[in-house]
């Protein structure tokens, strides 16, 4: 593969001189998360100046369990020294009770660069490298979502407000650009394989009031599935938590089950559906929605799966409130009272993408361990692809 008409060999080369010729002489400080673009990003600056590059895990207080040990030891494996820094109480401080999906977003940025501020000033470091690429910044100049390490971009000048200047060795690439210079750097496969995880990790996870309780049981369900969710035949599959939803319903609710009894074949009363608090994310064109989400309950659930596709077709039609719909899975359960919604996607760009099928037993291995953390009451498989949805729920 070449890379903008160039051979790998040639095109690191390039960047590892680059990067060499911008630096001089001064410290770089590197905030690395175990995803494929940061480490990437790290990586090619250590090769170009070595035991300069300070090397940094954040904690944010919303990483998977057991993340920052495992990923320290794969950085460590590949050559590269890496630090812990625990920054969550600066986090958790500023946004427990926090609701909005942007303003989360944000907060999560300020203290994100204020934590790697301190850190710069402590390493004498002039430079910051990050591993940004094209979609990031396209995505959030385009507002559809704050990204939490766009900033150049946006006009904010790091060295005025933070006192470092920005390195992104990245930002022209695209993701299997940056996967094929990862493969000839001989980075780990566990790395280069990873799914996606966001920046700010579970926070735009524990959809709505983030809620220290509701985080802890995020992280617990999981911890709990992520064998059997890799087991799904996607690119990106995880957990989202919300609080119980309520039951509803509305003209448009009736119009949506008619269609779908149609769609499905099935008659009668037993169709039950939600209307959950929290606002989620979507995409129309090129801009960004915010508004609700619908959850739909019938015993025969296999037979809404089987025929999602018809049924998300449809919903944009007749459900003009909702911009996402999922399937509950599970009778709900009387106590509890947080839900959790299995998200999956097949897409090979991110920009767009599919939900794809689940067998019913695969759902309701995952739903039996979900159900095991006695806070969660339902469980639901999203069935809505991007657009209208968004990957994330935030
Ligand atoms: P959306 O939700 O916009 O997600 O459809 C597209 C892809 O981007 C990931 N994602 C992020 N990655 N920082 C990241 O590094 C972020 O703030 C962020 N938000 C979303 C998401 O997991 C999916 O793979």
């Amino acid at each position: 593969m070449k890379i903008y008409d160039k051979e790998i060999h040639e095109y690191v080369d390039e960047l590892v001189n680059s990067i060499r010729k911008v630096v001089e002489d001064s410290n770089v400080l590197a905030a690395v998360s175990g995803g494929i673009d940061s480490t990437v990003a790290a990586y090619l600056t250590w090769l170009a100046i070595g035991d300069r590059v300070k090397a940094y895990i954040i904690n944010t207080g919303f990483m998977r369990e057991d993340e920052v040990e495992t990923t320290k030891a794969l950085l460590e494996n590949m050559g590269l020294p890496v630090k812990v820094y625990d920054a969550s109480d600066a986090f958790y401080s500023s946004l427990l009770g926090k609701k909005d999906a942007e303003e989360k977003r944000k907060i999560f940025r300020e203290i994100f660069y204020e934590t790697l501020a301190k850190l710069a000033k402590d390493e004498n470091a002039q430079y910051l490298v990050q591993g940004t690429i094209a979609p990031d910044w396209i995505e959030t100049v385009g507002k559809i979502k704050t990204q939490h390490n766009v900033l150049a971009q946006l006009g904010i000048k790091t060295e005025e407000k933070y006192g470092f200047s920005l390195l992104e060795p990245l930002a022209n690439l695209y993701k299997d650009q940056v996967r094929a210079i990862a493969n000839y750097l001989k980075v780990p496969k566990e790395i280069i394989e990873r799914q996606p995880f966001p920046g700010p990790g579970l926070l735009v996870r524990c959809v709505g009031e983030v809620e220290l309780d509701k985080l802890k049981a995020l992280r617990n369900v999981t911890a709990l599935c992520q064998d059997l969710l890799m087991k799904i035949d996607a690119s990106q599959s995880f957990l989202a938590i919300f609080r119980k939803p309520r039951m509803t319903t509305s003209k448009e609710i009736s119009d949506f089950i008619k269609e779908i009894k149609n769609i499905v074949g099935i008659g009668g009363r037993g169709f039950k559906t939600f209307e959950f608090y929290e606002n989620v994310t979507g995409v129309k064109g090129d801009s960004r929605e915010y508004s609700k989400m619908l959850g739909i309950y019938h015993k025969e659930s296999e037979l809404l799966l089987k025929h999602k596709d018809e049924i998300v077709k449809m919903f944009p039609k007749v459900l003009k409130s909702y911009i996402r719909v999922a399937v509950l899975v599970s009778e709900p359960r009387p106590a509890g009272k947080y839900a959790v919604s299995i998200r999956a996607v097949k897409t090979s760009d991110f920009m767009t993408a599919s939900v794809p099928e689940v067998s019913i037993d695969l759902l309701q291995q995952i739903v039996e361990q979900i159900m095991k953390d006695i806070r969660i009451t339902q469980v639901y498989y999203d069935i809505t692809p991007k657009p209208p949805a968004t990957i994330e729920y935030e």
